[in-house]
């Protein structure tokens, strides 16, 4: 997960965990091997395996840890930036984005990423963009909306709408990974730019097929990798239902490639 290419720089790397000391060493570690632009901390995984260990949005009901944490991350690795991202807070009776937030800028964090959704809601239900809005207006450093930004429709709204200094894409990147060259487009000249066609999109999911196989060792357990992507993608093509079942089984490039063809042919 540290692996990264220079052209995709800044980039930020992620850590989790409740134990400010062993954390700062884990970020004090990460930054000698792979100097990354910034650390960023998660206060918002709702996966039982980190909260139950106390980490992810486990900290938003122990503000003084997170506090602690937090604060420790930030002397620990200064100069380099710590952002951090949180949801709105661990229930919908406990929602304390805004003091949340208050903390985290008050022991030095460069910018915030807020999740519109409590852990309980885990990803059910709709982000709600009004409680990121609040946040937006209580912090002075840059609040990154997100939560079900799909297309470019969204990201014009919640700009337009909130005080909101930058968006996060969890999802779509899955199923629409080229909405980031779409909204770029957008908010560099306000331009749109067509869907891709379905022949682009193959073509796309091919690349990355490609790309899989060249990091691995073994073309088999890289395209076997590959599936729960391939099946992302699969998402919202036409008869998207078939195309599932066929990339469940898919085992090497080739098989990918006979897919797409059949899937190719079948709408000519
Ligand atoms: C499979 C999956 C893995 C995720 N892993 C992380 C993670 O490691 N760190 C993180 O901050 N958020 C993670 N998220 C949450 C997303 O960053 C994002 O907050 C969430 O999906 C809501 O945004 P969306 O509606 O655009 O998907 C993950 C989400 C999914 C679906």
């Amino acid at each position: 997960m540290l692996e990264f290419l220079p052209e995709e720089r800044p980039i930020g790397v992620q850590l989790f965990g409740a134990e400010p000391d062993r954390l700062a060493d884990a970020a004090k570690a990460v930054i000698d091997w792979v100097q990354p632009d910034f650390i960023d901390l998660n206060f918002g995984c709702p996966v039982n395996k980190v909260v139950c260990k106390h980490g992810g949005s486990a900290l938003l009901r122990d503000c003084p840890l997170l506090e602690r944490v937090a604060s420790t991350v930030v002397r620990a690795v200064a100069p380099i930036p710590v952002t951090a991202k949180i949801r709105l807070g661990w229930s919908q009776e406990t929602i304390n984005a805004k003091s949340t937030a208050a903390i985290l800028e008050s022991v030095g964090i460069a910018a915030i990423a807020v999740h519109g959704r409590t852990k309980e809601q885990g990803y059910s239900g709709v982000a709600d963009w009004q409680a990121i809005a609040e946040v937006a207006e209580v912090i002075s450093i840059p609040t990154i909306g997100n939560g079900d930004i799909h297309d470019i429709d969204d990201i014009a709204r919640r700009f337009a709408m909130t005080k909101v200094r930058g968006l996060m894409i969890g999802r779509a990147a899955m199923t629409a990974p080229w909405l980031f060259a779409k909204a770029k487009q957008f908010l560099e000249n306000g331009s749109l730019v067509h869907e891709p066609l379905i022949e682009e999109r193959w073509s796309h999911i091919l690349r990355h097929c490609r790309m899989a196989v060249a990091e691995s060792s073994s073309e088999h357990h890289a395209i076997t990798a590959m599936r729960a992507r391939l099946m992302a993608y699969s998402k919202g093509m036409p008869g998207s239902r078939m195309l599932r079942a066929e990339l469940q089984q898919v085992a090497s490039l080739q098989d990918v490639r006979d897919v797409a063809d059949r899937h190719l042919d079948s709408l000519s």
